[in-house]
Formats: C-alpha cells, sequence, structure tokens
C-alpha cells in the first residue's frame, strides 16, 4: 500500500484516478480513517466489503464535499435536517434520510435509506470535490475490529489489499460520527459519535430511543462491534483488575496499586475529548500478544464520554476473530 500526503495535489490526482478507475482508496477524516469507493459504483463498492470482511447487511456511509446537491441523492429533507446542516455540516454529523435510486442498493444493504455527512477533514474534502462523486466509505479497519485513527493503523490492516492511502495526520476528533434518523418530534440517536447529544439537543429534541416504538434497530448495528483481539472488561478501577497479564485503559492516572503489564492513561486532565483522540490508539496499542485480557475503566457518559463508553460496553461483549493475514 502506498502511503501519500494527502495535502500534495499530485497525491489527491492519484488518489481520483484510482477511484474512477473502480479501486477503493483509504483516506483521513476528522473522526477516524474511511475506505472509500464511488458511491455510483457499485462493483468498487462490493470490493469495500470484500476487503474489509463487512457483511452485506451493514449499510455504509455516503460522503458529499458539502449540502448542495444533496436533493439528488435523497428524497426530502425536513426542516429538522436543515437546521442541523447549517450547525454540524462540514463535521461529524451522519443522518439518514430515504434514498434517491441513484444511490445502489449495495451501498445501503438493500435499505431505503441513506445515511450521508459531509466530512471536515481538508483533505477528505479535497478528494471528493477533486472526484465531483459521492464516496461511499466505512471506517479502514477490518470488520469489528477498532476503528483507525492513525495513518499507519490503516497500512498495518490493508498492507497489500489497498493500493493507496492519503495521510492525513491523526484524526482530531478519533471517535467516529454521530449516527442520526428523523421523526416527526425529533431525531432519534442511532450511533453515539464525535457530535456530543447536548449538542444536537440545541438545535432539535431527541427522542429516547428506549422509550420509543418508532424506530428498528438498523441492521448495521450489531451488539458486539470495535473489538480488540484479547477479551475486553469493563472495571471502576485498578482494585476491579484482578489479572496480573493484562493491559489496562485508565481514564485518568490509575489511583493506587496496579499490576498490569501495560497501561495507557487517555486523559491525565480528565479532559474527555482529549480521551476521545486517544481511544482506538490507545486500545490498539493495549492489545498485545503478551497479554491474556485488556481492563478498560468505565469514564463519565457525559458529553462525548457517551460515545466512549458506548464503544467500550461493544467492545466487551466479544472479541473479534482472528485475522489471517494483516497484523
Ligand atoms: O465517522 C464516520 O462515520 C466514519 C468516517 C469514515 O466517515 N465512518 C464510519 O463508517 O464509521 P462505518 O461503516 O464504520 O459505520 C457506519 C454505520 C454502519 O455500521 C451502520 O450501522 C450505519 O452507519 N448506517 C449507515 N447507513 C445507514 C442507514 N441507512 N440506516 C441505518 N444505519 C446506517
Ligand atoms: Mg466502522
Amino acid at each position: 500500500m502506498k502511503i501519500l500526503d494527502g495535502k500534495d495535489k499530485a497525491s489527491i490526482a492519484e488518489a481520483v484516478m484510482l477511484l474512477e478507475k473502480g479501486e477503493i482508496v483509504a483516506f483521513p477524516t476528522e473522526t477516524v480513517y474511511g475506505l472509500g469507493a464511488v458511491a455510483y459504483d457499485p462493483l468498487a463498492v462490493a470490493k469495500i466489503f470484500e476487503v474489509k470482511r463487512r457483511p452485506r447487511f451493514d449499510p455504509l456511509i455516503v460522503h458529499l464535499d458539502g449540502p448542495q446537491r444533496l436533493e439528488e441523492y435523497v428524497e426530502s429533507i425536513p426542516p429538522q435536517a436543515e437546521r442541523l446542516i447549517k450547525a454540524f455540516w462540514p463535521g461529524p454529523l451522519t443522518m439518514i434520510f430515504r434514498k434517491r435510486l441513484v444511490i445502489p442498493d449495495i451501498v445501503t444493504a438493500g435499505l431505503p435509506t441513506v445515511g450521508i455527512r459531509v466530512p471536515s477533514h481538508p483533505v477528505a474534502l479535497e478528494l471528493i470535490r477533486t472526484l465531483k462523486k459521492p464516496v461511499a466509505a466505512p471506517s479502514a479497519n477490518q470488520f469489528g475490529y477498532m476503528s483507525p485513527t492513525r495513518v499507519h493503523h490503516v497500512a498495518r490492516s490493508f498492507a497489500e489489499r489497498v493500493p493507496l492511502v492519503l495521510d492525513g495526520g491523526d484524526a482530531r476528533y478519533g471517535i467516529e460520527s454521530t449516527i442520526i434518523s428523523f421523526h416527526e418530534d425529533g431525531v432519534v440517536v442511532h450511533r453515539h459519535g464525535a457530535i456530543t447529544t447536548e449538542e444536537l439537543s440545541e438545535h432539535v429534541r431527541i427522542i429516547d430511543r428506549e422509550k420509543s416504538s418508532i424506530v428498528c434497530e438498523a441492521p448495521g448495528e450489531l451488539p458486539y462491534h470495535y473489538s480488540p483481539m484479547k477479551p475486553l472488561r469493563l472495571v471502576n478501577g485498578p482494585s476491579d483488575a484482578t489479572c496480573a497479564n493484562s493491559s489496562y485503559l485508565a481514564f485518568q492516572e490509575p489511583q493506587g496499586p496496579l499490576a498490569a503489564r501495560h497501561i495507557k492513561v487517555l486523559s491525565p486532565t480528565g479532559d474527555l475529548r482529549e480521551a476521545a483522540s486517544n481511544f482506538f490508539s490507545f486500545l490498539i496499542e493495549l492489545d498485545r500478544d503478551d497479554i491474556d485480557m485488556i481492563y478498560a475503566e468505565r469514564i463519565s457518559e457525559k458529553g462525548i464520554g457517551r460515545a466512549i463508553m458506548e464503544r467500550l460496553r461493544k467492545a466487551s461483549k466479544r472479541h473479534a476473530s482472528p485475522l489471517p493475514d494483516n497484523r
């Protein structure tokens, strides 16, 4: 896999040339790195599913360079969406709309809806702008494994199976976009992410998903996900970490004795945004061959902390199946 500087115009041109030929290309976004294909090209999109070993029932997000042509892809734009577009695009908010026919079924896993976002990373924007087509892209990791926040995570996962990754530096948020859908009396959050519920609720009413009967589980919302290879257990603090042959993911500097072999601290000052930006890269570092398990501290579910805990809970449900050839 070639790693090219995404700030360089020639790198963008090469990526566009590959995408036009039906290839897939990895690129940076402000949340995590994505693995993209031209959204109109079902065969190229199929390559994404193959390379990621992603089940075909799990839909992809379509990335645009701005909201100007949104109406070409979706049937209607509710007034709540107009407000959120003004407030959060470009940025890490994915909105689910009823799709038009131009979006192939493989992108949406046969659903009548499509998730769309406008990323704010300048390299992603430049890529889509130069290509002049929407880009379908999941996170650039093996299905079920942790999302890549650094270019070397992508290079390690896909080696020879993806021709090119554009380097855009470390992802700023480190957590995927927030995914929402629209309903008569408000929006439902399908995946907590980089835009917090608090931020959303300044613009729209949020429907409590547990109390609502109108929302079905999206096929991609599996109870396990984001998993390290080693089993992960949630703990309240060092005294819960009884196995010494382990890694330990702390929120702040652990208080009291801790027997773990490897320790990472997400944010010494207790800043949840900093914790989010370190989250996947630290978890990937702690997922090592020389340990039996990973302990991760529960953190406050305020702000982006909610998105971190959602991922930790899913990671604790199951550990990933072995990856044959890419680690
Ligand atoms: O930040 C992000 O969103 C990153 C970057 C690359 O943009 N992308 C990302 O994609 O996280 P992915 O494929 O790893 O996660 C997208 C999830 C799917 O698993 C699925 O649950 C949900 O988005 N999704 C996509 N389209 C949907 C739809 N039409 N209805 C419900 N959920 C949908
Ligand atoms: Mg993903």
